[in-house]
């Protein structure tokens, strides 16, 4: 039995760190754990400009403890208006993706998109410059029941993209399906996918058990048992197309204890030490490096980092809450015991 796994430094592509107060105490959880993240704009006012953005990337290196090397790798993100010459000044500027919402689908997507060929120009300049399109892919019409968004997604959107922009980077952002993991290991080197620590580890039971349990609600929501096995597949199976990212989305505590309850799992506090569960769970802990620290970086076209983390099996119990600005944070499995530690 592997008790100690040291592996290269691994990198977040996908994590949400807000802004002010709640920047400084997020930002410290993922710097202890990955030496890059790609960060999401999903702000209010959202990320929509190069300058926007590199004041917003000075925001985070000013919040990373001293002496931690951590890069914020900058996203915009992506309205029905973004002009294509904002593209050029973004790749200018070492913003390497724009974030694709479709309007009204999760937290601050209302300035989303509501037609994706109204981004045709802007999509095109991407293509053009190599900048990514990362897909929140969920249609948001009402008529489609919820579980049903993301391969519904895929029909409506995802495959008339690849057919118009073939050499577009896409990344299908946190994976929830059987559908999904299916579509983007069949799909050509342009497309690539992160997956979540929470949808590896948990099904849609988890929601409900013993009475509603909100810090288990997050976009696109927990699937039944049949795609959480799907997604571990993927993970675990080598492809370069599946990396990490967490979906870490942190909201004060009682907002999500709330009748209208925010939707995302907090997990930056103990990232790998969940990915290392779900992967040992399988028996595929020699996979976790090139999910965690290989494909991710390979696929958006960056070296991949030199250093390393090592994760020991040693018990230990995640804090209940941590301070959040004026508020308090309830990471996700607060209280509960991880079988997992990181240790350096
Ligand atoms: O659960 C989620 N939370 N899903 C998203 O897509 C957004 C995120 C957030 O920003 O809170
Ligand atoms: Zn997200």
């Amino acid at each position: 039995m592997t008790d100690t796994l040291t592996i290269t430094r691994p990198d977040d592509w996908h994590l949400h760190v807000r802004d002010g107060a709640a920047l400084q105490a997020v930002v410290p959880h993922s710097a202890a754990q990955f030496g890059r993240a790609l960060i999401m704009p999903n702000l209010r006012p959202p990320v929509t400009t190069a300058q926007q953005a590199v004041d917003y990337r000075q925001r985070i290196l000013d919040a990373v403890p001293a002496g931690t090397a951590f890069e914020p790798v900058m996203s915009l993100y992506l309205t029905d208006k973004l002009p294509p010459e904002e593209i050029e000044r973004a790749a200018a500027a070492g913003v390497k993706a724009l974030k694709l919402y479709p309007a009204g689908a999760t937290t601050n997507s209302d300035a989303g998109v509501t037609d994706i060929r109204k981004t045709y120009a802007t999509l095109e300049a991407m293509q053009k410059l190599g900048l990514l399109l990362l897909v929140h892919g969920e249609v948001t019409d009402p008529a489609v029941d919820l579980f049903d968004r993301e391969a519904v997604f895929i029909e409506r959107v995802m495959i008339p993209l690849r057919r118009d922009f073939p050499e577009l980077k896409v990344v299908f952002e946190h994976l929830t399906t059987q559908e999904g993991a299916q579509y983007v290991r069949d799909a050509d080197r342009f497309t690539g996918a992160t997956i979540t620590a929470h949808h590896l580890l948990y099904n849609r039971n988890a929601i409900f058990t013993g009475g509603i349990r909100p810090h288990f609600y997050c976009l696109p929501v927990l699937k039944r048992e049949t795609h959480r096995l799907a997604l571990v597949e993927a993970a675990t199976s080598g492809s370069p197309r599946f990396f990490l990212g967490t979906d870490s989305a942190p909201h004060p505590a009682h907002l999500k204890e709330h009748a209208f309850g925010c939707a995302g799992c907090y997990t930056a506090l103990s990232a790998m030490e969940l990915y290392a569960q779900a992967f040992d769970n399988s028996g595929a802990l020699d996979k976790l490096e090139g999910f965690a620290s290989f494909h991710g970086a390979d696929f958006y076209g960056l070296p991949r980092n030199s250093g390393t983390i090592t994760l020991k099996r040693e018990a230990w119990t995640v804090p209940e809450t941590v301070p959040y600005g004026e508020a308090t944070l309830k990471p996700l499995c607060g209280g509960e015991q991880l079988a997992w530690k990181l240790v350096a």
